[in-house]
């Protein structure tokens, strides 16, 4: 009998955001792919398991793995975040179709949107939120045009970003304004977690450290642009949602 394979989201890092289902299908998989972060933060669930680094593997190796392993026990793959977005497990899900089961997680965006306080949309001041990246992926990496996406009434929300912060800033400006705020927050829920906020006319100031990506390490932030970040929810919305929606609906 072949075991099926678990792809669950793990979180930003620390093992308090893995859900109730999902720690459930760990619990049962003896054979565990977990990136090096979740090794530490995952240990006290990943004890008695055989883990192995994913990311040391090609496609067709990995594949050779996991089928060995399924013939004894189901096969648990600890996904960074979510797989929503930016995820590189695609193939494998693909590949294994109704053999794999995606498990949801709470994504970056999740955890940074809960630090901040902030819902990433309000009325009036931002109806559409962009997970964007500025790279992506075709047959090499390339610069990926995410200023089509910057407008003022849209929070945006970068992942792996690779621009250094003056040039990222010295290309919003013109389109947002200096004293359009931004938050990066940097190892989200890990213990070198830091948040830096400020306005883009402000943040190269406040960031005490290149907290994006290098050739030796992978950027751990992200970046959260828009001037939702700024304004605070007036009590008229909820007011307004009670009188012309939620009364209505009790009728
Ligand atoms: C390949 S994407 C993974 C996104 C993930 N699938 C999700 O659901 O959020 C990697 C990028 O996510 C962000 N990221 C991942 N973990 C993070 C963390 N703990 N703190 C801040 N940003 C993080 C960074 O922008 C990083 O470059």
């Amino acid at each position: 009998m072949k075991h099926k394979i678990y792809f669950i989201g793990a979180g930003p890092g620390s093992a308090e955001h893995l859900t109730i289902y999902g720690l459930e299908k760990l619990k049962k998989s003896k054979y565990v792919f977990a990136p090096n972060i979740y090794k530490k933060t995952f240990q006290k669930f990943l004890k008695g398991k055989e883990v192995f680094d994913p990311f040391d593997y090609l496609f067709n190796e990995l594949v050779s793995l996991i089928e060995n392993f399924r013939e004894k026990s189901s096969v648990a793959f600890l996904l960074p975040g979510d797989e929503t977005v930016f995820s590189p497990f695609q193939p494998f899900i693909d590949y294994y179709k109704e053999e794999c089961e995606v498990i949801p997680g709470v994504g970056v965006v999740n955890s940074a949107s809960a630090i901040l306080k902030k819902t990433l949309d309000l009325p009036n001041i931002a109806n559409t939120i962009v997970l964007t990246s500025t790279r992506s992926l075709k047959s090499a990496f390339e610069d990926h045009d995410f200023m089509q996406f910057v407008k003022r009434d849209v929070t945006l929300v970068l992942y792996m970003n690779h621009i250094p912060l003056e040039e990222l800033t010295k290309r919003l400006i013109p389109i947002l304004g200096k004293e359009c705020p931004i938050a990066i927050l940097y190892k989200i829920s890990l213990p070198e977690q830091e948040v830096v906020s400020g306005t883009l006319g402000n943040i190269c100031r406040r960031v005490k450290k290149d907290y994006f990506e290098s050739s030796k390490e992978p950027s751990m932030a992200m970046i959260i642009i828009g001037y939702v970040l700024k304004e605070r929810a007036k009590k008229s919305s909820w007011d307004y949602r009670k009188k012309h929606i939620w009364d209505k609906r009790k009728k």
